[in-house]
């Protein structure tokens, strides 16, 4: 007897779309095939209907504590599964910043009454906190190591690289990089006399992170480590990662916002697209959009990073940086499934396969017998055209505003329970 039985589902296993049932039982997923209409408590027609994998992000600020009005623990793990994401890591620049175990431990012990789905969290590396971080690293909630090379909303910036080559060599966790590198931010800073929006760009130019994925790259050859790179935004950084002899030992994820605009689209929408590393030109989407079809890129993540509409609407100079994202990256994906940009198994791969094995999760991200059931149900058929009054971030808003996506999905299960 299984709790579960999603009848006739289409699905990708090893790499194909095939149509299968799907049998689940204590929220793990007991039998992939032909499963008889007697064995099931509970059974969910999939006819004609997609049955993914829940999406995992490697990439999401959740504001608590220190930011609540923005977004918190809650309502960001609400946003994620209603989106179809059902794991998230989550980023360490709250206030007060996840640097030590006691601020680890106090976000796990929220997430674990307030929280909708499964999450880990960062913590940052910073010029002394190296016994905390390998300390913390058996913790359950603990996803890896955040370093930032370059200053941005709330950041931790690492401004000496010795404690990166140590770290590097006593901690076998995932590194993950804000690969801005400071000395070009802080070089380009007054070149543009009154900046607005659309020169946000210019202030933060790829420049910035051809340098630290060049610097990572090198930690990665010397150290031998496989590291992870996040937010990639221009072409030059795709061609260093091409041309990198390491390139396997470093992974790297992009963004829906990268994917979808360029710092013309800034020009017109203002802050709600101001963001670290900047959406660039038109050149870098479209080699970011290539790299995801053919590999170079692993990952799609949101680096869902939610301010308030009245931050936003503060002047350039005084507005913060960051997106939110939560509620858009599977229908971003899908979108170009259906536009055939991307084939559906890649869009399995880029959002749950790849990501599950850069975090170590090893139990999820695949339709397969003995997996976790973290499961969405998507009607590829159907579009959305992004409203405010649909999103589930609680800052209420979104760059999305009036794009058209796929349709968000028609339910959502976390270890084989539904939640939407
Ligand atoms: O634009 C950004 N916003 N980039 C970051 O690196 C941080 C993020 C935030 O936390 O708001
Ligand atoms: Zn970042
Ligand atoms: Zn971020």
């Amino acid at each position: 007897m299984y709790d579960t039985v999603f009848k006739a589902a289409t699905t990708v296993v090893e790499g194909r779309v095939v149509v299968r049932d799907v049998g689940v039982r204590r929220g793990v997923i007991e039998k992939i095939g032909a499963i008889t209409d007697a064995a099931a408590a509970l059974e969910v027609p999939c006819e004609g209907r997609l049955l993914m994998p829940g999406a995992i992000d490697l990439h999401a600020h959740l504001r608590e504590p220190g930011g609540t009005r923005k977004e918190d623990i809650a309502s960001g793990t609400a946003a994620a599964v209603s989106a179809g994401i059902t794991t998230l890591l989550e980023m360490p620049n709250t206030n007060p910043p996840t640097i030590t175990r006691a601020a680890l431990a106090e976000k796990v012990a929220i997430a674990k009454r307030t929280g909708h789905c499964n999450i880990r969290f960062f913590m940052a590396l910073t010029a002394r906190n190296l016994d905390e971080l390998e300390q913390a690293m058996d913790d359950p909630g603990f996803a890896g190591i955040k370093v930032y090379l370059g200053s941005t909303t709330g950041s931790i910036l690492l401004t000496e690289f010795d404690p990166l080559t140590r770290a590097l060599d006593r901690i076998p966790a995932l590194f993950a990089f804000h690969a801005e590198l400071e000395s070009v931010l802080l070089d380009h800073r007054d070149r543009v006399p009154d900046p607005q929006a659309g020169d946000h760009h210019r202030l933060r130019p790829p420049e910035a992170v051809v340098e630290g994925t060049r610097l990572v790259l090198g930690h990665a050859a010397t150290r031998g480590r496989r590291l992870h790179i996040c937010h990639l935004s221009a072409a030059g950084e795709l061609a260093r990662l091409a041309d990198a002899t390491t390139g396997s030992r470093v992974t790297c994820e992009v963004t829906p916002h990268h994917l979808w605009f360029t710092h013309k689209d800034t020009a017109v929408k203002g802050n709600r697209l101001k963001v670290n590393p900047p959406v660039q030109g038109p050149e870098d989407r479209k080699a970011l959009r290539e790299a995801l079809k053919n590999g170079l890129i692993q990952a799609v993540a949101t680096d869902h990073a939610p301010h308030t509409v009245q931050e936003k609407d503060r002047p350039y100079a005084k507005a913060p940086s960051g997106v939110p994202g939560l509620d858009v990256m599977a229908p971003c994906v899908l979108r170009l499934v259906q536009s055939g940009e991307i084939p559906l198994p890649r869009a399995f791969q880029v959002l749950c396969e790849n990501p599950a094995s850069i975090a170590g999760l090893s139990t999820k991200g695949r339709v397969e017998e003995g997996r976790d059931a973290d499961l969405a149900l998507w009607d590829l058929d159907a579009t959305w055209t992004v409203q405010g009054k649909d999103l589930g971030s609680r800052c209420g808003w979104s760059p999305f505003e009036g794009e058209t996506l796929a349709a968000r999905p028609l339910g959502v299960w976390v270890g084989g329970e539904r939640r939407v």
